[in-house]
């Protein structure tokens, strides 16, 4: 019998009538975005719904999500959509709806009324000549910079597993590695999200503020340590904490940006344990810090000695996606010019199958940095073309169609590199698409 499926936000009902459809699979079927990094293996919880009617029309939870939900401490209206199959009448709510939002949710794993010691890297970046800024400019367009500010400079925190922790002034301070992790990854993170930043804002100068007449610059300080992370308060109001010395020092290194003139100071202990000879680094700094009995080593960090995918795709992603409709059609008139014959596999409407392409490609760019869901997925997202119809010798035509469309849409802004790291991220992905059958 067909249930009916209504998705709260967006207003929209689908019917379903496929009794072995998850509610995952409802809204893939139907083109409503709804992320799932781990291709719906229970694993990554980006798929969570919360049903806000019919919840008696939904199958029992299965192991994994009960273990979820009590790990994170879910109600029980919160279910995984990819662990549930409508037997009734349904009215859901997706949670999370931006690859950018899904790292905060590590903040679920934070102990609660307490705090527990974890390798972490902290980065600390603070927007230079403020107080100045301030006094030259109406208050109305600094509340339109710092807002673009924050949210520049925020998205590299989030697209390298970064959690924003807080804004202090005009600090932004990112925290890499709350929920563990090895101590390589949580500071080449910290360290991408640095460098990531300052391409922001280069681009911010160059695009959102040209017409300021003002130049932002910041100055960043990154540190790693044993932290304590927990949720701290009062019972009825805890907070999301991070605390201890590291926490301390990170903003002191960035405070010595000032000192040397540096963009980014890194302390030696990220130094030590970031990837071995990937770091493009200067000088080198004996710093005496406030609070520390001994002079610490502090090195300006220049880049990374070779091209980095990630922040390669990252620092262009915000400009292909910036008007992602025209990018879906630039890709699709190309790929139906190189190969007419698969508009037939298509099911119509053409806006709502771009949405969910470029969706798709702005996750995988954020998922790069949570690798253990994103095979998984791309596999499973492989098998379903194989439903939809795809042949091998249709993936090379994608590529070729979308590696024009990208080229377009950068335009000026195009570098060798950024279209290297495009063109190597599409090899990667459609590999993975079409290895599905060692899923
Ligand atoms: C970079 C590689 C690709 C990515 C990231 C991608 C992404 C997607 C996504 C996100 C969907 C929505 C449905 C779902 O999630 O299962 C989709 C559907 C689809 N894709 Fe792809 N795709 C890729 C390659 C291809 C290729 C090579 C073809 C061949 C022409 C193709 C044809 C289709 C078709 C026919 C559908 C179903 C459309 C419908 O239901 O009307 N895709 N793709
Ligand atoms: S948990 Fe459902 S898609 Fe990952």
């Amino acid at each position: 019998m067909s249930q009916v499926i209504e998705f709260a936000g967006i207003n929209e009902q689908v019917e379903n009538d496929d009794e072995f459809n998850s509610l995952l699979d409802i809204s893939i079927h139907h083109k409503i975005p709804h992320l799932h990094e781990c291709g719906g293996h229970g694993a990554c919880t980006t798929c969570r719904v919360r049903i806000l009617d019919g919840i008696y029309n939904c199958s029992p939870k299965t192991e994994i999500e009960k273990s979820t939900g009590f790990a994170r401490k879910w109600d029980p209206s919160i279910r995984l959509a990819c662990q549930t199959y409508p037997k009734g009448n349904v009215k859901l709510q997706r949670l999370i709806w931006s690859s950018a939002e899904v790292n905060q949710l590590q903040k679920e794993l934070a102990p609660e009324g307490k705090a527990e010691e974890r390798p972490i890297a902290i980065v600390f970046c603070d927007l230079r000549n403020f107080t100045g800024l301030s006094s030259e400019n109406l208050n109305f367009d600094i509340a339109f910079m710092l807002n673009r500010f924050y949210t520049a400079l925020g998205e590299p925190i989030l697209m390298n597993n970064g959690i924003i922790y807080q804004y202090v002034g005009d600090e932004i301070v990112g925290v890499f590695g709350t929920t563990g992790g090895s101590k390589e990854k949580n500071c080449m993170d910290a360290i991408r999200a640095a460098l990531g930043m300052q391409y922001a804002l280069d681009l911010l100068n160059k695009t959102e503020l040209k017409d300021f007449q003002v130049e932002l610059k910041s100055g960043i300080g990154i540190n790693f340590g044993n932290a304590y992370v927990g949720h701290l308060g009062h019972p009825t109001h805890r907070q999301f904490s991070v605390i201890g010395d590291p926490v301390n020092v990170a903003s002191r290194i960035q405070g010595y940006t000032k000192v040397t003139g540096s963009k980014i100071l890194i302390s030696k202990s990220v130094f030590r344990c970031a990837t071995k000879d990937a770091l493009m680094v200067g000088n080198i700094y004996s710093a005496d810090l406030a609070g520390k009995e001994e002079e610490i080593d502090l090195y300006d960090l220049v880049g990374f000695k070779d091209m980095d995918l990630q922040l390669e795709l990252q620092a262009s992603l915000h400009i292909i996606l910036q008007d992602d409709i025209t990018f879906a059609k630039l890709f699709y008139d190309t790929v139906f010019e190189l190969a007419p014959i698969a508009r037939s596999l298509f099911r119509s409407n053409m806006t709502d199958q771009g949405r969910l392409l470029t969706h798709m490609l702005g996750g995988i760019v954020y998922s790069l940095s949570r690798p253990e869901h994103l095979n998984s997925g791309l596999k499973k997202l492989g098998q379903s073309h194989v439903k939809y119809g795809v042949k091998a010798e249709h993936y090379p035509i994608v590529k070729q169609a979308l590696m024009s469309a990208i080229n377009q849409t950068l335009g000026d802004l195009k570098t060798e590199r950024a279209m290297e790291a495009w063109s190597t991220a599409l090899d990667f992905v459609m590999d993975a698409m079409q290895n599905w059958k060692s899923l």
